[in-house]
């Protein structure tokens, strides 16, 4: 041992490994600190709650090429403007309502959960909802007995009742329209959204 270089010696790589692993570690916190910002709504990439009092529109980005949701002027939902806690408040009772439910059994929102029925995170523009003027109550009415208020995308498959009151589906539709403002880089892929007033691209 004695005549080995000192690079080759095993106290040195022992050393080494110590002191790799703790910086690793370090940055390992910071990433996830990094991250966990991003990922908080009041984020550019994920607007804050009170982004439910706006437009929310989609654009192709030329330069991105891929559709960005667009923050526009203000239209509140249900046609009552919220306070940042008000808007948190109902997009978290439509969250927990997705939860309690289980809507992932069957949906995928932002990519996670089951193929069986349409991805739910641009649901709030989907082409499904006919006109912006009629959405929230097309919605409310679909949530609540969808069932009997069938949008047929093309299959037999239906949405059973889920037992959803008119409140928890106010939340679901706050939850979702919060959802779509979500800058989600161009996911889901080739997504129709609902004809955007003075946009020539449908
Ligand atoms: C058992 C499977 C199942 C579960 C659970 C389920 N859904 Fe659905 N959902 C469907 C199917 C199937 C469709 C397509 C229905 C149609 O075309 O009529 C659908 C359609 C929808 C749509 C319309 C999608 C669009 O892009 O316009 C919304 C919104 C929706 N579901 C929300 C929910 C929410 C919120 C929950 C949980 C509270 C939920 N679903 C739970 C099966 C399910």
């Amino acid at each position: 041992m004695s005549n080995s270089t000192w690079w080759a010696s095993e106290s040195f790589w022992r050393k080494t490994a110590i002191w790799v692993t703790a910086f690793m570690l370090v940055v390992l916190i910071l990433l996830t600190f990094d991250t966990v910002k991003k990922i908080t709504a009041g984020h550019s990439k994920v607007p804050a709650y009170s982004v439910i009092n706006n437009r929310i529109y989609y654009k192709y980005d030329k330069e991105e090429e891929h559709y960005m949701p667009i923050i526009g002027a203000e239209a509140p939902l249900f046609g009552k403007k919220l306070t940042e806690q008000e808007a948190k408040d109902l997009v978290s009772l439509g969250k927990m309502t997705t939860q309690a439910k289980n809507c992932m059994n069957c949906h995928t929102l932002l990519g996670n959960g089951a193929y069986y029925a349409p991805d739910l995170t641009k649901a709030w523009l989907d082409q499904g909802w006919a006109a912006e003027s009629v959405r929230e109550d097309l919605m409310i009415k679909f949530l609540m007995n969808p069932d009997k208020n069938p949008r047929g995308y093309g299959s037999k498959r239906k949405m059973p009742n889920l037992g959803i009151t008119e409140e928890e589906a106010r939340g679901v539709v706050a939850f979702l329209k919060w959802m779509s403002s979500i800058d989600t880089n161009g996911f889901p892929n080739k997504f129709r959204s609902i004809p955007q007033e003075g946009d020539n691209d449908y």
